[in-house]
């Protein structure tokens, strides 16, 4: 089985070919087309710069997954009264992309629905013997329209292909990234002994603690109230003059300020930290950046040594906040495992110091390889394959967005 997964939720083109084999899964191509440099003059992502980006990127990118796993069949198709037909209806589904409906229209009229080549036709079969070829594709939560043009490039070719479709949740498929990998079926077939699971899924649009008590059965314990983590990061980075994405920025220079090894002379709040509930609040946080900023003279405040200082404790406040109502949630509910995700799970002082509480605490620690905490497709994948094996399947009909969608 061959899965086809894309992700558009936000400022990344991301396409994935995941083939399912008896015993593993294994990732035939992973691509994330990153648009930093476009929406780093900005200061953020601009939603409608981004759109236009996806539906730049979706087609070249689509023929580039083929091509690295091998399925691309190029052959001129016959013009008939059929293909004609099709491409009507390609365009119907496409009136909002008409720039993707371009591009694919060229593609599909040169190239067959990808087949499995005769190579690996053995290892992709199912248990039952059969061949089911789908798609998958993130339908929120997300930027709407971004959203929109992965989700009617997917319906597109579902029509076109004859594919089934599969929706999928961003936050449920930030949480499989931590089972990416060619052991992933083994780690999903026995992963009984994680649950209850507490996950942390921390990114640039949102910071949630959800209770997870089996594959498929979560629930929302807290949630941030106004910005999330990754977004807290990206605004205290632009004050400081350093640039997008702010999550990376802030952490090189808090890396830098460790090395000289001096405490912090800056004190910013921990908000919330002593509430009981499990929600977060960061945009406090970012006003206390601002506001310290400001009352500096531009000498020290433009100083690296100032730059360093404030990066290394916006980060520690960020962290500090995250361990203790994650701790705090996995002592109420009796976890059994701690599972982080999300684009901040990147964060070297995240994974660190939440891996030495959770292993305090005796529970075990997941979190994904680095590059897949920040969007990927290959997450959406693995969410793909277990929704299928849960007969979560749909008609391309019956697929829409959902910007604020629940997990
Ligand atoms: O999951 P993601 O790629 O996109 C969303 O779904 O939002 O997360 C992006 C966020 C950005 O806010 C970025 O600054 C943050 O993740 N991020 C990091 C790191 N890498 C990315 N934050 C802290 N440390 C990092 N190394
Ligand atoms: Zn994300």
């Amino acid at each position: 089985m061959i899965i086809l997964a894309i992700d558009t939720s936000c400022d990344d083109t991301c396409i994935t070919i995941l083939e399912v084999g008896s015993r593993k899964l294994e990732l035939r191509s992973n691509i994330v087309s990153s648009q930093v440099k476009i929406h780093a003059k900005y200061g953020g992502v601009y939603p409608t710069l981004a759109k236009r980006e996806h539906q730049r990127n979706l087609v070249p990118i689509l023929k580039k997954a083929l091509v690295e796993s091998r399925l691309l069949n190029s052959k001129l198709k016959i013009q008939n009264e059929k293909l004609q037909f099709e491409i009507k209806n390609l365009e119907k589904i496409l009136e909002r992309e008409k720039y993707l409906f371009i591009n694919l229209k060229k593609f599909l009229k040169k190239c067959e629905k990808p087949k499995i080549d005769a190579s690996t036709s053995s290892a992709s079969t199912l248990s039952d013997n059969r061949r089911v070829d789908l798609i998958t594709v993130t339908v929120g939560p997300g930027l709407e329209p971004c959203l929109w043009t992965g989700v009617n490039f997917a319906k597109a070719l579902s029509y076109f292909w004859n594919l089934p479709i599969i929706p999928i949740n961003h936050i449920e498929a930030h949480i499989f990234a931590n089972f990416v990998g060619s052991n992933s079926k083994f780690k999903i077939q026995n992963s009984k002994f994680l649950f209850p699971a507490i996950c942390l899924v921390v990114s640039g649009g949102h910071t949630q603690l959800i209770l997870m008590k089996d594959f498929g059965q979560y629930k929302i314990l807290g949630e941030t109230r106004d910005d999330a983590a990754g977004e807290c990061l990206d605004k205290c980075a632009r004050i400081l003059g350093l640039g997008y994405p702010g999550g990376p920025a802030i952490e090189k220079q808090a890396e830098k300020f460790k090395v000289y090894g001096l405490r912090s002379k800056v004190r910013l709040p921990r908000p919330m930290i002593h509430q009981k509930n499990f929600d977060f609040s960061f945009s406090g946080l970012k006003t206390a950046v601002l506001y310290d900023f400001k009352n500096r003279p531009p000498k020290i405040r433009q100083s690296r040594e100032y730059i360093r200082e404030m990066a290394a404790e916006v980060q520690q406040a960020i962290v500090d906040v995250l361990i203790s109502k994650t701790l705090k949630a996995a002592k109420e509910y009796r976890a059994r495992s701690i599972i982080l995700g999300g684009g901040v799970a990147a964060n070297n002082e995240l994974r660190k110091q939440l891996k030495v509480q959770s292993l305090k605490f005796k529970v075990k620690f997941l979190v994904p390889p680095k590059i897949f905490c920040t969007d990927n497709a290959a997450m959406v994948a693995i969410a793909g394959y277990f929704n299928y094996l849960k007969g979560k399947i749909k008609n391309w009909e019956n697929i829409k967005v959902n910007a604020n969608l629940k997990i």
